[in-house]
C-alpha cells in the first residue's frame, strides 16, 4: 500500500544533507530548522501561526485543550464523524469530551453540514471536520450554517492530517477554522522519516497556549505559566526532512491525483471512486463496492494489495464501549452503510507506471467481466 523507501530513494541526497547538517549542528530539538519550517508551512497553509509538535494527534489533543482553556470550559461535546480512524476520539477521550457522531456523504464520505447543524446544543464545546482521505470539507460554508444557528462562538478544528495542500475555493485547508491541525506521518501526503505534526492558527492567544502547552506549560524555562502543560516536541531532524519535502508537495499531490484519476477512469461506474466537490488532493484511493470482499479477492488473486480504511466505526470500537458518546439526531445511516463497502488501493507517488498499469487492467477487467 506504501513504501516509504521509496520516497528516500527518490530524495536521498538532499535528505541526507539536511539530516548530516542537522546531527553536526548539535542543535538536535528547539533549532532553527524547526523554526524554520514552522515559518514556511503558516506561510504554505496562510495562517499567521504554526507550532511544531511530535505528532497530529497530539495536535488534536492539544488544540481542544487550548481551545478548552482560551474560551473558558464551556461545553463537554465534540460534534465529529465515526467514520475517520478515532484519531479526533482518542484526543477527545484524554479530555473527557463526550463525541458526538455525525453522518457524512456517500459520495466523498465527508461531514454532513446539516448532521452537524441538528446536533449543535447547549453542550457543545466544538466541532472536529476531518478533510478524510484528501477531500476537503467545505468549511466556509458549514461555519455560515453554525452561524446561522445562533453559535457564532463556536470553533471549528480542522484535522488536515490526510489533506496537506488541499483548498476550498482559494483558501488552503488549515486555514478555514478557528485552529487546524496536521499529522507528518510517513505515509501522509507530505511524510517525515517519524513521527511529527504541527498546530496552525491565525489566534494569537491560542497560538501563544498551544506553544506554552507543548513544553511543560513554561513561557519561560523552568516558569510555568499555564497548567497541564507537557512535552510534544517535534524533534529537529524532522524539521530538516520536512523542509527538504514541502517543496516537492504539490508534484507529489499531482502524482497521487494522476493514479487516482486512472484508476477510476477505468473501474467506469462499476466501483464508484470517492468524488470529492472542492479542490481536493488524493491521499488514499478509495472506492465504494457492494461487492467489497469479492473485489479484494479478485484484486489479491492478481497480486494487488488493497486495505480498509477504516474497518470499524468510532461508535463501535471494542475499547471505547465503557466511554460515552450520542449519536447525533440525523443519524449516522450512510456511515454504517458504507463501513462494509469502502475499500483503499494502492496510491502513493512512488508507485511505477508499471504498478499503476497493472491496477487498471486488473479494473478494466472487473468491469468487463463483472
Ligand atoms: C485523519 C487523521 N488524523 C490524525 C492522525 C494522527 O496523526 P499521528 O499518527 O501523527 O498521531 C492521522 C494519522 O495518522 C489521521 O489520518
Amino acid at each position: 500500500m506504501n513504501d516509504a523507501a521509496r520516497a528516500f530513494d527518490a530524495f536521498r541526497e538532499p535528505i541526507l544533507a539536511a539530516v548530516t547538517e542537522t546531527l553536526a549542528s548539535g542543535a538536535w530539538l528547539n533549532g532553527s530548522r524547526t523554526r524554520k519550517f514552522a515559518d514556511a508551512f503558516a506561510q504554505f497553509v496562510g495562517t499567521k501561526y504554526c507550532v511544531p509538535l511530535a505528532n497530529g494527534t497530539d495536535a488534536l489533543e492539544l488544540a481542544m485543550r487550548a481551545l478548552m482553556m482560551a474560551r473558558g470550559t464551556k461545553g463537554s461535546e465534540i460534534i465529529t464523524v465515526t467514520n475517520a480512524g478515532g484519531y479526533a476520539v482518542s484526543a477527545a477521550r484524554q479530555l473527557g469530551l463526550v463525541p458526538v457522531f455525525v453522518d457524512v456523504e456517500r459520495e466523498s464520505q465527508l461531514l454532513e453540514a446539516r448532521g452537524v447543524v441538528a446536533a449543535l446544543g447547549p453542550k457543545t464545546a466544538m466541532v472536529v471536520v476531518t478533510h478524510l482521505y484528501g477531500g476537503a470539507v467545505d468549511v466556509p460554508q458549514l461555519r455560515g450554517l453554525i452561524d446561522a444557528a445562533g453559535y457564532r462562538d463556536l470553533p471549528i478544528i480542522e484535522d488536515c492530517a490526510q489533506a496537506h495542500g488541499a483548498t476550498v475555493g482559494s483558501a488552503r485547508v488549515g486555514s478555514l477554522g478557528t485552529i487546524a491541525t496536521f499529522s507528518f506521518y510517513p505515509t501522509k501526503n507530505l511524510g517525515a522519516a517519524g513521527d511529527a505534526g504541527v498546530i496552525v492558527t491565525s489566534d494569537s492567544k491560542l497560538y501563544e497556549l498551544v506553544e506554552r502547552l507543548r513544553q511543560y506549560g513554561w513561557s519561560s524555562r523552568y516558569q510555568v505559566s499555564v497548567p497541564n502543560g507537557r512535552n510534544s516536541r517535534m524533534d529537529e531532524i524532522q524539521a530538516a526532512v520536512l523542509l527538504t519535502l514541502l517543496p516537492q508537495l504539490e508534484t507529489m499531490n499531482d502524482k497521487r491525483r494522476r493514479i487516482f484519476d486512472a484508476y477510476r477512469t477505468a473501474a467506469g461506474d462499476r466501483i464508484s471512486f470517492l468524488a470529492f466537490k472542492s479542490n481536493s488532493v488524493v491521499h488514499l484511493a478509495v472506492a465504494l463496492c457492494r461487492e467489497r470482499e469479492r473485489l479484494r479477492g479478485f484484486l489479491d488473486d492478481r497480486a494487488i494489495a488493497t486495505d480498509v480504511h477504516y474497518p470499524v466505526l468510532d461508535c463501535d470500537q471494542m475499547g471505547w464501549r465503557g466511554s460515552p458518546h450520542r449519536i447525533g439526531p440525523r443519524g449516522i445511516e450512510i456511515s454504517r452503510a458504507s463501513v462494509a463497502e469502502i475499500v483503499t488501493l494502492p496510491c502513493f507517488p512512488w508507485l511505477t507506471d508499471v504498478e499503476v498499469g497493472r491496477v487498471v487492467d486488473a479494473l478494466a477487467e472487473w468491469r468487463r467481466t463483472n
